[in-house]
Protein backbone atom coordinates (compact mmCIF):
# COMPACT_ATOMS: atom_id res chain seq x y z
CA UNK A 1 0.00 0.00 0.00
CA UNK A 2 0.97 3.50 -0.56
CA UNK A 3 -0.73 6.90 -0.43
CA UNK A 4 -2.34 8.31 2.58
CA UNK A 5 -4.05 5.48 4.13
CA UNK A 6 -0.44 4.02 4.42
CA UNK A 7 0.57 7.92 6.62
CA UNK A 8 -2.65 7.55 8.71
CA UNK A 9 -1.93 3.78 8.98
CA UNK A 10 1.50 4.40 10.80
CA UNK A 11 0.36 7.21 12.69
CA UNK A 12 -2.04 5.33 14.42
CA UNK A 13 0.42 2.80 15.34
CA UNK A 14 3.11 5.55 16.33
CA UNK A 15 0.52 7.33 18.45
CA UNK A 16 -0.46 4.50 20.00
CA UNK A 17 -2.49 5.42 22.75
CA UNK A 18 -3.24 3.58 26.06
CA UNK A 19 -6.74 2.08 26.03
CA UNK A 20 -7.22 1.83 22.42
CA UNK A 21 -7.49 -1.71 22.27
CA UNK A 22 -5.55 -5.08 21.27
CA UNK A 23 -5.07 -6.72 24.57
CA UNK A 24 -1.43 -4.49 25.55
CA UNK A 25 -3.24 -1.63 27.36
CA UNK A 26 -3.94 -4.25 30.34
CA UNK A 27 -0.38 -3.25 31.79
CA UNK A 28 -0.63 0.27 30.81
CA UNK A 29 -2.20 3.42 32.48
CA UNK A 30 -5.89 3.49 32.13
CA UNK A 31 -7.08 6.99 31.80
CA UNK A 32 -10.37 8.15 33.77
CA UNK A 33 -13.51 8.47 32.34
CA UNK A 34 -13.13 12.18 31.53
CA UNK A 35 -9.94 11.74 29.77
CA UNK A 36 -10.87 9.19 27.75
CA UNK A 37 -10.35 10.16 24.10
CA UNK A 38 -13.40 11.47 22.41
CA UNK A 39 -14.80 12.39 26.27
CA UNK A 40 -15.71 16.14 25.51
CA UNK A 41 -15.98 16.53 29.38
CA UNK A 42 -16.92 20.04 28.62
CA UNK A 43 -20.45 18.68 27.79
CA UNK A 44 -20.56 19.26 24.16
CA UNK A 45 -20.69 15.41 24.15
CA UNK A 46 -21.58 13.83 20.88
CA UNK A 47 -21.62 10.27 22.34
CA UNK A 48 -23.95 8.97 24.95
CA UNK A 49 -24.82 5.53 26.00
CA UNK A 50 -28.45 6.29 26.18
CA UNK A 51 -30.47 8.79 24.19
CA UNK A 52 -33.58 10.34 26.24
CA UNK A 53 -36.06 12.96 25.20
CA UNK A 54 -35.17 16.25 26.35
CA UNK A 55 -36.78 16.75 29.50
CA UNK A 56 -40.27 19.20 29.09
CA UNK A 57 -39.57 22.72 29.83
CA UNK A 58 -40.91 23.59 34.12
CA UNK A 59 -40.53 26.17 36.06
CA UNK A 60 -38.14 25.16 38.40
CA UNK A 61 -38.62 26.10 42.03
CA UNK A 62 -34.98 25.95 42.74
CA UNK A 63 -34.65 29.44 43.39
CA UNK A 64 -31.28 30.63 42.34
CA UNK A 65 -29.99 27.70 42.98
CA UNK A 66 -29.93 26.27 39.53
CA UNK A 67 -26.72 25.17 37.96
CA UNK A 68 -24.99 28.05 36.24
CA UNK A 69 -22.68 25.92 33.83
CA UNK A 70 -22.28 22.86 32.24
CA UNK A 71 -22.42 19.69 33.89
CA UNK A 72 -19.18 18.42 33.25
CA UNK A 73 -19.40 15.06 32.53
CA UNK A 74 -17.77 13.23 30.12
CA UNK A 75 -20.00 11.81 27.12
CA UNK A 76 -19.23 8.36 26.19
CA UNK A 77 -20.95 5.18 24.53
CA UNK A 78 -21.74 2.06 26.33
CA UNK A 79 -18.81 -0.20 24.76
CA UNK A 80 -16.34 2.93 25.47
CA UNK A 81 -17.65 2.57 29.31
CA UNK A 82 -17.98 -1.54 29.31
CA UNK A 83 -14.03 -1.52 28.13
CA UNK A 84 -12.81 1.20 30.80
CA UNK A 85 -14.34 -0.89 33.98
CA UNK A 86 -12.92 -3.96 32.08
CA UNK A 87 -9.88 -2.84 31.96
CA UNK A 88 -9.70 -1.58 35.30
CA UNK A 89 -10.98 -5.28 36.69
CA UNK A 90 -8.23 -6.71 34.83
CA UNK A 91 -5.67 -4.58 37.08
CA UNK A 92 -6.50 -5.97 40.13
CA UNK A 93 -4.77 -8.55 41.64
CA UNK A 94 -7.25 -10.87 43.84
CA UNK A 95 -7.57 -14.16 45.43
CA UNK A 96 -8.73 -15.20 42.17
CA UNK A 97 -5.63 -14.46 40.35
CA UNK A 98 -2.87 -15.84 42.79
CA UNK A 99 -2.20 -16.36 46.17
CA UNK A 100 -2.46 -13.36 48.09
CA UNK A 101 -0.09 -13.69 51.12
CA UNK A 102 -0.81 -10.59 53.24
CA UNK A 103 -0.17 -11.43 56.72
CA UNK A 104 -3.01 -10.46 59.44
CA UNK A 105 -5.42 -10.38 56.48
CA UNK A 106 -6.39 -13.84 55.70
CA UNK A 107 -6.97 -13.53 52.24
CA UNK A 108 -9.12 -16.40 51.31
CA UNK A 109 -10.59 -18.04 48.15
CA UNK A 110 -14.15 -17.56 48.53
CA UNK A 111 -15.77 -20.65 46.73
CA UNK A 112 -18.39 -20.17 44.22
CA UNK A 113 -20.91 -22.09 45.74
CA UNK A 114 -21.59 -19.42 48.60
CA UNK A 115 -21.54 -16.88 45.80
CA UNK A 116 -24.49 -19.20 43.89
CA UNK A 117 -26.76 -19.46 47.59
CA UNK A 118 -26.44 -15.74 48.38
CA UNK A 119 -27.39 -14.59 45.54
CA UNK A 120 -30.72 -16.72 45.38
CA UNK A 121 -33.67 -14.71 45.31
CA UNK A 122 -35.07 -15.75 48.29
CA UNK A 123 -32.29 -14.00 49.73
CA UNK A 124 -31.24 -11.80 47.81
CA UNK A 125 -34.11 -10.08 47.61
CA UNK A 126 -35.15 -9.49 50.62
CA UNK A 127 -35.80 -6.29 52.75
CA UNK A 128 -35.53 -5.68 56.50
CA UNK A 129 -38.51 -4.07 57.03
CA UNK A 130 -40.39 -7.20 55.61
CA UNK A 131 -42.62 -8.69 58.04
CA UNK A 132 -41.47 -10.86 60.45
CA UNK A 133 -43.89 -13.55 58.93
CA UNK A 134 -42.42 -13.38 55.67
CA UNK A 135 -39.06 -13.90 56.46
CA UNK A 136 -38.84 -16.91 58.90
CA UNK A 137 -35.94 -18.53 56.73
CA UNK A 138 -33.73 -16.07 56.82
CA UNK A 139 -34.32 -15.36 60.51
CA UNK A 140 -33.72 -19.40 61.05
CA UNK A 141 -30.52 -18.63 58.96
CA UNK A 142 -29.04 -15.94 61.25
CA UNK A 143 -30.04 -18.54 64.38
CA UNK A 144 -28.35 -21.91 62.49
CA UNK A 145 -25.08 -19.40 62.18
CA UNK A 146 -25.25 -17.97 65.78
CA UNK A 147 -25.32 -21.87 66.93
CA UNK A 148 -22.09 -22.79 64.58
CA UNK A 149 -20.47 -19.57 65.84
CA UNK A 150 -21.16 -20.01 69.74
CA UNK A 151 -19.95 -23.48 69.19
CA UNK A 152 -16.66 -22.76 67.42
CA UNK A 153 -16.25 -20.00 70.15
CA UNK A 154 -18.02 -21.84 73.30
CA UNK A 155 -19.38 -19.32 74.59
CA UNK A 156 -23.09 -19.09 75.42
CA UNK A 157 -24.23 -16.15 73.63
CA UNK A 158 -23.94 -14.37 70.38
CA UNK A 159 -24.19 -10.32 68.71
CA UNK A 160 -24.42 -10.96 65.22
CA UNK A 161 -24.80 -7.46 64.00
CA UNK A 162 -21.04 -5.61 64.79
CA UNK A 163 -20.07 -4.70 61.02
CA UNK A 164 -16.43 -5.68 60.94
CA UNK A 165 -13.97 -6.49 63.42
CA UNK A 166 -13.44 -3.67 64.64
CA UNK A 167 -16.90 -2.81 64.94
CA UNK A 168 -17.11 -6.19 66.92
CA UNK A 169 -14.43 -4.86 69.42
CA UNK A 170 -16.06 -1.70 70.19
CA UNK A 171 -19.30 -3.63 70.31
CA UNK A 172 -17.93 -6.36 73.05
CA UNK A 173 -15.76 -3.59 74.95
CA UNK A 174 -18.71 -1.66 75.21
CA UNK A 175 -20.80 -4.54 76.73
CA UNK A 176 -17.60 -4.66 78.80
CA UNK A 177 -18.01 -1.34 79.76
CA UNK A 178 -21.98 -1.73 80.56
CA UNK A 179 -21.17 -4.69 82.77
CA UNK A 180 -18.79 -3.27 84.88
CA UNK A 181 -20.83 0.14 85.02
CA UNK A 182 -23.98 -2.09 85.91
CA UNK A 183 -21.68 -2.35 89.55
CA UNK A 184 -20.94 1.09 89.75
CA UNK A 185 -17.31 0.33 88.74
CA UNK A 186 -16.00 2.43 86.35
CA UNK A 187 -12.63 1.81 85.22
CA UNK A 188 -9.83 3.64 83.30
CA UNK A 189 -7.24 1.81 82.11
CA UNK A 190 -6.85 -1.23 79.45
CA UNK A 191 -3.92 -3.56 78.53
CA UNK A 192 -3.20 -3.92 74.65
CA UNK A 193 -0.11 -6.38 74.53
CA UNK A 194 2.70 -4.89 71.80
CA UNK A 195 1.93 -8.21 69.72
CA UNK A 196 -1.96 -7.18 69.59
CA UNK A 197 -3.63 -6.11 66.47
CA UNK A 198 -3.98 -2.35 65.57
CA UNK A 199 -7.24 -1.43 66.12
CA UNK A 200 -7.34 -2.90 69.13
CA UNK A 201 -5.67 0.19 71.17
CA UNK A 202 -7.67 2.07 68.84
CA UNK A 203 -10.74 0.61 69.81
CA UNK A 204 -9.59 1.18 73.54
CA UNK A 205 -8.99 4.74 72.85
CA UNK A 206 -11.96 5.38 70.90
CA UNK A 207 -14.21 4.32 74.54
CA UNK A 208 -12.03 6.56 76.38
CA UNK A 209 -9.60 3.96 77.99
CA UNK A 210 -5.80 4.84 78.34
CA UNK A 211 -3.98 2.46 76.50
CA UNK A 212 -1.51 0.27 78.32
CA UNK A 213 0.88 -1.62 76.49
CA UNK A 214 2.45 -5.01 77.83
CA UNK A 215 5.76 -5.72 75.76
CA UNK A 216 6.66 -9.25 74.43
CA UNK A 217 8.73 -11.92 75.65
CA UNK A 218 11.55 -13.05 73.57
CA UNK A 219 9.64 -15.32 72.42
CA UNK A 220 6.90 -13.26 70.71
CA UNK A 221 4.12 -13.96 73.26
CA UNK A 222 2.81 -11.37 76.20
CA UNK A 223 5.11 -11.15 79.01
CA UNK A 224 3.22 -12.50 81.92
CA UNK A 225 5.28 -11.01 84.64
CA UNK A 226 5.02 -7.47 82.83
CA UNK A 227 0.99 -8.21 82.62
CA UNK A 228 0.72 -9.20 86.36
CA UNK A 229 2.70 -5.87 87.14
CA UNK A 230 0.06 -3.66 85.35
CA UNK A 231 -2.99 -5.46 86.81
CA UNK A 232 -4.62 -3.10 89.24
CA UNK A 233 -8.66 -2.31 90.13
CA UNK A 234 -8.71 0.62 87.54
CA UNK A 235 -8.11 -2.02 84.85
CA UNK A 236 -11.72 -2.60 82.93
CA UNK A 237 -9.90 -5.71 80.47
CA UNK A 238 -6.86 -7.23 78.72
CA UNK A 239 -7.50 -7.35 74.74
CA UNK A 240 -5.48 -9.94 73.48
CA UNK A 241 -4.45 -11.10 69.45
CA UNK A 242 -4.43 -15.20 69.66
CA UNK A 243 -3.08 -16.12 67.50
CA UNK A 244 -0.92 -13.05 67.97
CA UNK A 245 0.06 -10.39 64.87
CA UNK A 246 3.79 -12.31 65.42
CA UNK A 247 1.87 -15.69 64.04
CA UNK A 248 2.18 -17.02 67.56
CA UNK A 249 -0.39 -18.97 69.79
CA UNK A 250 -0.43 -17.61 73.14
CA UNK A 251 0.65 -20.36 75.33
CA UNK A 252 -0.15 -18.81 78.62
CA UNK A 253 -3.57 -17.79 77.97
CA UNK A 254 -5.01 -19.72 81.18
CA UNK A 255 -2.58 -17.56 83.56
CA UNK A 256 -3.35 -14.51 81.66
CA UNK A 257 -7.42 -15.43 82.30
CA UNK A 258 -6.40 -16.28 85.70
CA UNK A 259 -4.41 -13.17 86.66
CA UNK A 260 -7.15 -10.47 84.95
CA UNK A 261 -9.74 -12.15 86.40
CA UNK A 262 -8.12 -11.80 90.04
CA UNK A 263 -8.20 -8.18 89.93
CA UNK A 264 -11.93 -8.20 88.65
CA UNK A 265 -10.64 -7.18 84.95
CA UNK A 266 -12.58 -9.19 81.51
CA UNK A 267 -10.72 -11.07 79.36
CA UNK A 268 -11.11 -9.81 75.32
CA UNK A 269 -9.94 -12.05 72.47
CA UNK A 270 -9.53 -10.54 69.08
CA UNK A 271 -10.67 -13.44 67.32
CA UNK A 272 -9.78 -12.33 63.74
CA UNK A 273 -7.44 -14.90 63.76
CA UNK A 274 -9.44 -17.93 64.19
CA UNK A 275 -8.44 -19.54 60.94
CA UNK A 276 -5.36 -21.14 63.03
CA UNK A 277 -8.03 -22.30 65.97
CA UNK A 278 -10.85 -23.42 63.92
CA UNK A 279 -12.42 -26.68 65.03
CA UNK A 280 -9.10 -27.40 67.17
CA UNK A 281 -9.88 -24.70 69.99
CA UNK A 282 -12.76 -23.27 72.09
CA UNK A 283 -11.34 -20.14 72.95
CA UNK A 284 -14.09 -19.98 75.71
CA UNK A 285 -12.20 -22.89 77.21
CA UNK A 286 -9.16 -20.11 77.28
CA UNK A 287 -11.58 -18.20 80.21
CA UNK A 288 -12.35 -15.64 77.09
CA UNK A 289 -15.17 -13.41 78.35
CA UNK A 290 -15.93 -11.70 75.00
CA UNK A 291 -14.43 -12.30 71.29
CA UNK A 292 -15.33 -10.93 68.09
CA UNK A 293 -14.82 -13.21 64.67
CA UNK A 294 -14.10 -11.76 61.09
CA UNK A 295 -16.11 -13.86 59.30
CA UNK A 296 -15.09 -12.00 56.10
CA UNK A 297 -11.93 -13.44 57.20
CA UNK A 298 -12.28 -17.03 58.27
CA UNK A 299 -15.58 -18.02 56.46
CA UNK A 300 -14.44 -16.37 53.04
CA UNK A 301 -15.19 -13.55 51.47
CA UNK A 302 -12.22 -11.61 52.15
CA UNK A 303 -11.81 -8.75 53.00
CA UNK A 304 -10.45 -5.20 51.32
CA UNK A 305 -11.65 -3.03 48.88
CA UNK A 306 -14.30 -1.93 51.04
CA UNK A 307 -16.08 -4.74 50.57
CA UNK A 308 -19.15 -5.92 53.30
CA UNK A 309 -17.35 -7.04 56.70
CA UNK A 310 -19.43 -8.62 59.67
CA UNK A 311 -17.76 -9.41 63.19
CA UNK A 312 -19.96 -11.25 65.06
CA UNK A 313 -19.03 -10.93 68.55
CA UNK A 314 -19.64 -14.42 71.36
CA UNK A 315 -20.05 -13.07 74.68
CA UNK A 316 -19.66 -15.32 78.49
CA UNK A 317 -22.95 -15.44 80.14
CA UNK A 318 -21.95 -11.91 82.34
CA UNK A 319 -21.76 -10.10 79.09
CA UNK A 320 -25.10 -11.37 77.30
CA UNK A 321 -27.33 -8.88 79.07
CA UNK A 322 -25.50 -6.60 77.47
CA UNK A 323 -25.49 -7.93 73.57
CA UNK A 324 -26.73 -5.33 71.13
CA UNK A 325 -29.90 -5.33 69.37
CA UNK A 326 -32.12 -6.99 67.42
CA UNK A 327 -32.07 -10.47 68.80
CA UNK A 328 -33.41 -13.61 67.12
CA UNK A 329 -35.44 -15.26 69.32
CA UNK A 330 -37.65 -19.14 69.17
CA UNK A 331 -41.20 -19.26 69.39
CA UNK A 332 -43.20 -22.02 69.52
CA UNK A 333 -43.30 -22.54 66.03
CA UNK A 334 -41.27 -19.14 64.67
CA UNK A 335 -38.64 -16.84 65.02
CA UNK A 336 -39.19 -13.51 66.30
CA UNK A 337 -36.95 -10.89 66.64
CA UNK A 338 -36.40 -8.88 69.90
CA UNK A 339 -36.09 -4.98 69.02
CA UNK A 340 -36.58 -2.84 72.37
CA UNK A 341 -34.91 -2.88 75.08
CA UNK A 342 -36.93 -4.04 77.62
CA UNK A 343 -37.48 -7.29 79.24
CA UNK A 344 -34.66 -9.34 79.45
CA UNK A 345 -32.87 -7.15 76.54
CA UNK A 346 -33.48 -4.30 79.03
CA UNK A 347 -30.13 -3.86 79.73
CA UNK A 348 -28.81 -4.03 75.82
CA UNK A 349 -26.77 -1.50 74.20
CA UNK A 350 -29.31 -0.84 71.97
CA UNK A 351 -28.89 -0.89 68.46
CA UNK A 352 -24.71 -0.42 66.78
CA UNK A 353 -26.00 -1.01 63.32
CA UNK A 354 -28.87 -0.31 61.04
CA UNK A 355 -31.28 -3.17 60.67
CA UNK A 356 -29.58 -7.10 61.31
CA UNK A 357 -26.14 -6.82 60.09
CA UNK A 358 -24.73 -7.96 57.19
CA UNK A 359 -27.26 -10.41 56.10
CA UNK A 360 -25.08 -11.50 52.73
CA UNK A 361 -22.17 -11.98 54.71
CA UNK A 362 -24.46 -14.65 57.54
CA UNK A 363 -25.71 -16.55 54.20
CA UNK A 364 -21.83 -17.06 53.14
CA UNK A 365 -20.46 -17.49 55.94
CA UNK A 366 -23.05 -20.52 56.61
CA UNK A 367 -22.65 -21.80 53.31
CA UNK A 368 -18.63 -22.17 53.89
CA UNK A 369 -19.41 -23.44 58.02
CA UNK A 370 -22.03 -26.19 56.45
CA UNK A 371 -19.57 -27.05 53.54
CA UNK A 372 -16.79 -28.03 55.70
CA UNK A 373 -18.89 -29.32 58.55
CA UNK A 374 -17.05 -29.62 61.88
CA UNK A 375 -14.14 -32.12 60.87
CA UNK A 376 -13.20 -30.40 57.37
CA UNK A 377 -13.18 -26.53 59.98
CA UNK A 378 -10.67 -28.88 61.84
CA UNK A 379 -8.71 -30.22 58.41
CA UNK A 380 -8.83 -26.29 57.58
CA UNK A 381 -6.71 -24.89 60.15
CA UNK A 382 -4.62 -27.71 60.36
CA UNK A 383 -3.77 -27.17 56.55
CA UNK A 384 -3.63 -23.00 57.24
CA UNK A 385 -0.71 -23.66 59.85
CA UNK A 386 0.78 -26.13 57.68
CA UNK A 387 1.12 -23.92 54.46
CA UNK A 388 2.43 -21.40 57.12
CA UNK A 389 5.19 -23.78 58.45
CA UNK A 390 5.88 -24.95 54.75
CA UNK A 391 6.40 -21.27 54.07
CA UNK A 392 8.72 -21.19 57.33
CA UNK A 393 10.50 -24.58 56.95
CA UNK A 394 11.21 -23.55 53.12
CA UNK A 395 12.06 -20.05 53.57
CA UNK A 396 14.07 -19.70 56.93
CA UNK A 397 17.40 -20.42 55.81
CA UNK A 398 17.89 -17.60 53.16
CA UNK A 399 15.06 -14.85 55.32
CA UNK A 400 15.24 -14.36 58.79
CA UNK A 401 12.37 -16.06 61.06
CA UNK A 402 12.05 -13.27 64.57
CA UNK A 403 10.97 -15.99 66.35
CA UNK A 404 12.16 -19.44 67.14
CA UNK A 405 9.62 -22.46 67.09
CA UNK A 406 6.62 -23.50 64.46
CA UNK A 407 4.16 -20.50 63.34
CA UNK A 408 0.82 -20.98 63.61
CA UNK A 409 -1.49 -19.88 60.29
CA UNK A 410 1.03 -17.02 59.27
CA UNK A 411 5.14 -16.43 59.37
CA UNK A 412 6.90 -13.40 60.63
CA UNK A 413 10.13 -12.60 59.29
CA UNK A 414 12.24 -9.34 59.53
CA UNK A 415 14.79 -7.77 57.76
CA UNK A 416 17.98 -8.87 59.24
CA UNK A 417 18.61 -11.08 56.19
CA UNK A 418 18.86 -7.88 54.00
CA UNK A 419 21.71 -6.88 56.33
CA UNK A 420 23.80 -4.01 54.73
CA UNK A 421 22.48 -4.36 51.05
CA UNK A 422 20.84 -1.59 51.45
CA UNK A 423 17.33 -3.09 50.23
CA UNK A 424 14.76 -2.85 52.54
CA UNK A 425 11.82 -4.16 53.38
CA UNK A 426 9.67 -2.07 50.82
CA UNK A 427 12.04 -2.96 48.14
CA UNK A 428 12.03 -5.94 48.63
CA UNK A 429 7.83 -6.57 48.52
CA UNK A 430 8.01 -4.32 45.77
CA UNK A 431 10.09 -6.42 43.58
CA UNK A 432 8.11 -9.10 44.55
CA UNK A 433 4.88 -7.76 42.04
CA UNK A 434 7.27 -8.02 39.42
CA UNK A 435 7.57 -12.00 40.29
CA UNK A 436 3.44 -11.32 39.72
CA UNK A 437 2.42 -11.82 43.36
CA UNK A 438 0.84 -9.00 45.65
CA UNK A 439 3.32 -8.94 48.16
CA UNK A 440 3.01 -9.61 51.94
CA UNK A 441 2.65 -7.13 55.00
CA UNK A 442 5.16 -4.74 55.17
CA UNK A 443 6.40 -3.24 58.60
CA UNK A 444 3.60 -5.03 60.68
CA UNK A 445 3.54 -5.80 63.30
CA UNK A 446 6.23 -3.12 64.92
CA UNK A 447 7.52 -5.69 67.77
CA UNK A 448 10.55 -6.75 65.10
CA UNK A 449 12.27 -4.15 62.98
CA UNK A 450 11.34 -4.38 58.85
CA UNK A 451 8.45 -6.55 59.52
CA UNK A 452 7.24 -9.16 56.33
CA UNK A 453 4.65 -10.86 57.20
CA UNK A 454 3.16 -13.80 55.34
CA UNK A 455 -0.08 -15.95 55.26
CA UNK A 456 -0.83 -18.28 53.15
CA UNK A 457 -4.22 -19.51 54.30
CA UNK A 458 -5.24 -22.96 53.58
CA UNK A 459 -6.39 -22.24 49.96
CA UNK A 460 -2.35 -22.83 48.53
CA UNK A 461 -1.55 -25.81 46.89
CA UNK A 462 2.05 -27.58 47.49
CA UNK A 463 2.93 -26.40 43.67
CA UNK A 464 1.53 -22.86 44.39
CA UNK A 465 3.62 -22.69 47.62
CA UNK A 466 6.94 -23.84 45.14
CA UNK A 467 6.05 -21.31 43.05
CA UNK A 468 5.95 -18.70 45.55
CA UNK A 469 9.16 -19.84 47.42
CA UNK A 470 11.41 -19.59 44.29
CA UNK A 471 10.74 -16.38 43.64
CA UNK A 472 10.94 -15.61 47.30
CA UNK A 473 14.42 -17.71 47.51
CA UNK A 474 15.48 -15.79 44.22
CA UNK A 475 14.50 -12.07 44.99
CA UNK A 476 17.12 -12.66 48.87
CA UNK A 477 20.07 -14.26 46.56
CA UNK A 478 19.40 -11.40 44.59
CA UNK A 479 19.16 -9.24 47.59
CA UNK A 480 22.40 -10.76 49.09
CA UNK A 481 24.23 -9.81 46.00
CA UNK A 482 24.25 -5.75 46.19
CA UNK A 483 21.62 -5.63 43.34
CA UNK A 484 20.45 -2.52 45.43
CA UNK A 485 19.59 -0.60 41.97
CA UNK A 486 17.26 -3.38 40.81
CA UNK A 487 15.56 -3.26 43.73
CA UNK A 488 15.49 0.51 44.78
CA UNK A 489 13.62 0.96 41.35
CA UNK A 490 10.48 -2.28 41.79
CA UNK A 491 8.10 -2.71 40.40
CA UNK A 492 9.86 -2.24 36.94
CA UNK A 493 6.21 -3.76 34.97
CA UNK A 494 3.79 -2.19 36.95
CA UNK A 495 1.76 0.70 35.21
CA UNK A 496 2.80 2.84 38.43
CA UNK A 497 6.13 2.14 39.90
CA UNK A 498 6.90 4.15 43.62
CA UNK A 499 4.22 6.54 44.88
CA UNK A 500 4.52 8.77 47.53
CA UNK A 501 2.47 6.70 50.14
CA UNK A 502 2.17 9.02 52.77
CA UNK A 503 0.78 11.63 50.74
CA UNK A 504 -1.13 9.43 49.08
CA UNK A 505 -2.70 8.06 52.12
CA UNK A 506 -3.05 11.73 53.76
CA UNK A 507 -3.90 13.54 51.22
CA UNK A 508 -5.28 11.39 48.64
CA UNK A 509 -6.77 13.00 45.68
CA UNK A 510 -10.16 11.48 44.57
CA UNK A 511 -12.08 14.35 42.75
CA UNK A 512 -10.66 15.02 38.87
CA UNK A 513 -10.68 18.27 37.86
CA UNK A 514 -9.73 19.63 34.58
CA UNK A 515 -6.92 21.98 34.95
CA UNK A 516 -5.49 19.73 38.02
CA UNK A 517 -1.83 18.50 37.34
CA UNK A 518 -0.80 14.85 38.25
CA UNK A 519 0.34 14.51 41.94
CA UNK A 520 2.92 11.71 43.21
CA UNK A 521 -0.01 10.63 45.27
CA UNK A 522 -2.11 9.97 42.05
C1 LIG B 1 -6.29 -9.74 64.08
C2 LIG B 1 -7.25 -8.71 63.53
N1 LIG B 1 -8.03 -8.01 64.37
C3 LIG B 1 -8.90 -7.09 63.93
C4 LIG B 1 -9.03 -6.82 62.59
C5 LIG B 1 -9.97 -5.74 62.15
O1 LIG B 1 -10.97 -6.23 61.33
P1 LIG B 1 -11.76 -5.27 60.32
O2 LIG B 1 -10.77 -4.89 59.26
O3 LIG B 1 -12.87 -6.09 59.79
O4 LIG B 1 -12.23 -4.09 61.09
C6 LIG B 1 -8.24 -7.53 61.67
C7 LIG B 1 -8.34 -7.27 60.23
O5 LIG B 1 -7.72 -7.87 59.43
C8 LIG B 1 -7.33 -8.49 62.15
O6 LIG B 1 -6.54 -9.18 61.32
Amino acid sequence: MSGPADKSWSKAVSGFTPAAGGGREVHDEEPLLFEAEGAYYDGASARSGVDLPAPPKIADRLGGLRRQGKIGLPGLSEPQIVRHYTRLSQKNYSIDTGIYPLGSCTMKYNPRLNEKVARLPGFASLHPLQPLATVQGALALMDRLAIWLKTIAGMPALALSPAAGAHGEICGMMCIRAALEAHGDKRSRVLVPESAHGTNPATAATLGYQVDPIPANARGRVDLAALKAKLGADVAAIMLTNPNTCGLFEDESLAIAEAVHGVGAFFYLDGANLNALLGRVQPGKLGIDCMHMNLHKTFSTPHGGGGPGSGPVALAASLAPYAPLPWVVHHEQSFALIEERAGDAAQSLGRIKAFHGQMGMFIRALAFLMAHGGDGLARLSGDAVLNANYLLASLKDVLTPSFAGSAMHEVLFDDRFLGETGVTTLDFAKALIDEGYHPMTMYFPLIVHGALLVEPTENESKESLDRFIVAMRELAARAKQHDTEFFQAAPHRAPRRRLDEVAAARKPVLRWRPDAKPTAAE
